[in-house]
């Protein structure tokens, strides 16, 4: 605590640098700053309390500052252990107006390299907001889901009456978790229940975090409003391909410094990640090669050019391997052990359970040597060695600085309106899993594509009747895949 303001980061003295980035990046997130603008006298979050799960980097920077001009309050973790920036969480924390010795900005907890206990103490610290009454946030920011599974199952837990126990084959993520929860239910047991009475609604970023919501909201647990970010066309359409394909290479490049050209890539998945990772790694000259458990989606990979193999038929050549599936058990320890000499191995998908580090960690004889922070080297007994990018965890964030600020600001853009959305109309929501309306995003595309200088056509009137829609949008009907 400085100043009246507590935090957990790095090191304030990073501010500057990080006020500077967050400068340049204003420039290159005009969604954000239109919302600025537009509510600059309305401050439709005036009351928001909010919590934020979301890598901390200079365009998460952008978003915090962007909910707090418009009212909020609002407190922050990374939703990962390797992806902050920690010059953007010093900045946020000293705030445009602080300084190092007096910082005026948002409570911040989180910094480059977290251990696993680190995290889940940054992300209930990130929800504990000690205001004598409800001791929580009314709104959740999350991606990937963490936060809100904090509150699910710390209230579950209370309700049930049940000390969480991990079985012993657990992974050591949810021992550590629920190590976390026990302790913190041994302090306070209607913590978590009070805090998620006191949510009006969370809005989640990815895939993995939205599909987790389904889950709840179909089992009848939801425990409040939630709003689907992701599936806003501006949202998946952009960030996870195009930042995709700006922010695979980059994690890569600094990873390894290794010439993508003329090598063998193989791509595990090809939904919105995986057609940017490939069209990334193509673009360098790599040969692309997927892997896909989807018909539609692998016959997708074929007309765009690429080979489609499975996982096996494709080691012996890869050179490259990534996973983007969102999915568990992709590449396995025996995967591994069968690949060439220094295959780079790399996760861009949310959680790293798609790679099996746990595997390589057991695999008989295995030795690692880190080459430097988020780049190991795995050395198997027939002396064949693979690195390993980011531990198995999103390699983008964990090795570079993830996606670029313009696609960052659709992304985020969406995140805010639909924070307006719950917090505003809570009457109009039910324990249910909401997307935006279309509307919505038409405008989040206006505005960057005004910013690029791209010149829109109008419908004639005629022509919005020939085609039935309204000559002011939403110009396609809510099934159309774009
Ligand atoms: P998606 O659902 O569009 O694509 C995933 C694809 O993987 C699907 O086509 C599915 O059929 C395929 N798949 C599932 N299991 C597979 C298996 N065992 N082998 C091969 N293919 C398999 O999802 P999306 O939007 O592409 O997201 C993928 C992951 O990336 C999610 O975890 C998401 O949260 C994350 N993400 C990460 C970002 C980053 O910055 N690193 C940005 C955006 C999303």
């Amino acid at each position: 605590v400085r100043n009246g303001l507590e935090f957990a980061v790095a090191d304030l003295e990073l501010a500057g640098f990080g006020r500077n980035e967050i400068r340049l990046a204003e420039h290159e997130m005009p969604g954000l700053m239109a919302l600025r603008e537009e509510y600059s006298e309305v401050f439709p979050l005036r009351g928001a309390r909010i919590t934020g799960s979301l890598h901390m980097t200079v365009q998460t920077a952008v978003l915090i500052e962007t909910l707090v001009a418009l009212g909020a309050e609002v407190r922050w973790a990374s939703c990962n252990i390797f992806s902050t920036q920690d010059h953007a969480a010093a900045a946020v924390v000293v705030g445009p107006h602080g300084t190092a010795e007096a910082p005026r900005g948002v409570p911040v907890f989180a910094w480059k390299g977290e251990s696993l206990e680190e995290y889940w103490w940054c992300t209930e610290r990130a929800l504990t907001w000690d205001d004598g009454e409800t001791h929580g946030p009314n709104m959740i920011l999350d991606d990937g889901g963490d936060a809100t599974m904090l509150v699910h199952r710390g209230t579950s837990y209370e309700q049930a009456g049940v000390v969480p126990q991990p079985e012993d084959n657990d992974p050591d993520e949810w021992k550590v978790f629920l190590g976390l929860l026990r302790e913190s239910l041994a302090a306070d047991a209607g913590k978590w229940t009070r805090i998620g009475e006191g949510i009006r609604g969370v809005t989640e970023e990815t895939t993995t975090g939205v599909l987790r919501l389904y889950q709840l909201a179909a089992a009848g647990e939801l425990l409040f409003p939630a709003i689907n970010v992701n599936d806003s066309v501006t949202k998946s359409k952009f960030d996870n391909r195009y930042g995709i394909r700006h922010s695979l290479i980059d994690g890569i490049n600094r990873g390894t410094d290794v010439l993508i050209g003329g090598k063998v890539a193989v791509v595990c998945g090809y939904g919105d990640v995986g057609k940017g990772a490939a069209e990334s790694l193509v673009g360098q000259g790599a040969r692309v090669i997927v892997t896909e458990i989807d018909p539609i989606c692998a016959l997708q990979a074929t007309m765009d050019g690429y080979q489609v193999k499975t996982l096996e038929s494709a080691l012996p050549e890869a050179d490259i391997v990534i996973t983007t599936t969102g999915n568990k058990d992709v590449v396995m320890a025996e995967h591994m052990a069968r690949m060439k000499h220094q295959t780079i191995v790399g996760n861009i998908g949310h959680f790293d359970n798609e790679i099996d580090i746990a595997g390589l960690t057991r695999y008989p004889g295995i030795r690692r040597t880190t080459i430097k922070p988020q780049v190991d080297e795995w050395v198997f007994p027939d002396g064949h060695s693979i690195i390993v990018l980011s531990e198995g965890r999103l390699l983008n964030l964990g090795n570079a600085t993830g996606h670029p600020s313009f696609v960052m600001s659709n992304s985020f853009s969406n995140q805010v309106i639909a924070q307006i959305e719950l917090f505003t109309k809570p009457d109009e929501y039910d324990r249910e899993v909401y997307r935006l309306p279309k509307k919505l995003d038409e405008k989040v595309a206006r505005i960057h594509l005004q910013a690029l200088g791209g010149e829109l056509t109008k419908l004639t009137k005629e022509q919005a009747e020939y085609i039935d829609v309204d000559p002011e949008g939403p110009f396609k009907s809510d099934h159309y895949r774009y």
